[in-house]
């Protein structure tokens, strides 16, 4: 990583310590509330759960100082970005969304948004460019996106949307801020899945916004407070706990990843694989420019359904689960969700195990699958 992300890394356990008093707790207190002592004039302190709470707080203060910019939480990645929309969005604004992102923030739009007259179109993330942003009030990316692991040129894309007068927000959920910082390149807003590797313990769902415009921060933190769709204080805390460890869960699962994808360019049974770090994947001098990281998602594909399913299931390093950014490995048939791509296309999620180890499971696995 760059020497200002180990500093950002090195500086993360020690936020709460610039204001501590003589005797206070070194780890994060939980703070379960949802009232608080106020007597008389009541500006400037907590006094209802559903507007703030201590505990949100040191968590957004750490994930602010990660995306060096402020940050609302939510309870999961899709709060948080329903948060964007419904608080930014009017009738008759016009959305651009990645056709090959996270199917619910699609189905979402879809769903909800249309009936209230905000139009979506979509479009493949690897050409997200291509026709310009003419006539949207907001573009969502998600780079690199989930499962297929395309990526598009974030600087590119907000200078193309500002000159259109829309906003950018883009879906960081499969790099974390160690791993990319959107806002650096021009992005207005940060949307995340916590849930993910944030938390990293499969644990909690959890989700932030993050932003450099106060008037932005302020609508979604005003949506939180009036629709309720707020964070309990445990998974805060959790997700603060989370935090102190991701730099090392993240720095692990990146150096697997590399390690693994390239042993699996090698063996026969895989076709069709996909992992920014590989010299020649089609978003490798994309990932170089824009990414601290290539991250911990690899996807390929195997002959079949069959095979795919015998891939994972017999693995004993893998879990078979949905969802990624843990620190088990664990891999999906995607088709099996519904995403569009073969029957035997496989998103594999690199976790926390010592890569040799990890790596013979995996070989033998894909081994026994037989010719
Ligand atoms: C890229 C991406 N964004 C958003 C989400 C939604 O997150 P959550 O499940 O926490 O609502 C997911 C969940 O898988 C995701 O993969």
């Amino acid at each position: 990583m760059s020497e200002t992300a180990n500093s950002r890394a090195a500086e993360l356990s020690h936020l709460r310590s610039r204001d501590f008093a003589s005797g206070d707790p070194i780890p994060l207190p939980l703070t379960m509330a949802s009232i608080f002592h106020t007597p008389g004039v009541e500006t400037g302190v907590d006094q209802y759960g559903r507007y703030d709470n201590p505990t949100w707080r040191a968590v957004e203060h750490v994930l602010g100082h990660l995306e060096d910019a402020q940050c609302v939480s939510f309870p999961s990645g899709m709060a948080a970005i329903s948060a964007v929309f419904f608080a930014l969005l009017k009738s008759g604004d016009r959305v651009l969304l990645p056709a090959d992102g996270y199917h619910a923030t699609r189905a979402m739009a879809e769903r909800f948004l249309k009936p209230l007259g905000i139009t979506t179109d979509t479009r493949p993330t690897q050409t997200f460019l291509d026709g310009g942003f003419e006539g949207y009030q907001l573009v969502f990316v998600e780079t690199p996106s989930n499962p297929r692991l395309d990526i598009c040129d974030i600087s590119a894309v907000a200078k193309a949307a500002h000159e259109q007068g829309a906003i950018l927000v883009v879906d960081n959920t499969t790099m974390t801020p160690f791993g990319q910082r959107p806002l650096d390149f021009g992005a207005d807003i940060v949307v995340s899945a916590d849930t993910k590797a944030v938390n990293g313990h499969s644990d909690v769902l959890f989700g932030h916004v993050a932003g450099r415009n106060a008037d932005i921060i302020a609508g979604v933190t005003d949506w939180r407070a009036m629709v309720g769709g707020i964070p309990g204080p445990f998974e805060a805390w959790l997700v603060h706990r989370g935090l102190e460890t991701l730099e090392v869960r993240f720095d692990r699962m990146c150096s697997s990843a590399e390690t693994i994808a390239q042993r699996l360019k090698e063996h026969h049974a895989v076709r069709g694989l996909r992992f920014p770090g590989l010299d020649g994947d089609p978003s490798h001098n994309l990932a170089r420019a824009q990414m601290e990281r290539f991250g911990f998602l690899i996807s390929f594909v195997l002959d079949s359904e069959n095979k795919a399913e015998d891939f994972i299931n017999n693995c004993h390093l893998i879990e078979a689960a949905t969802s990624f950014g843990g620190v088990h490995t664990s891999a999906e048939r995607r088709a099996k969700r519904g995403d569009a791509v073969s029957p035997g296309f496989v998103r594999l999620s690199v976790g926390c195990e010592p890569v040799e180890e990890l790596w013979q499971a995996i070989e033998a696995s894909l081994d026994n699958l037989g010719a």
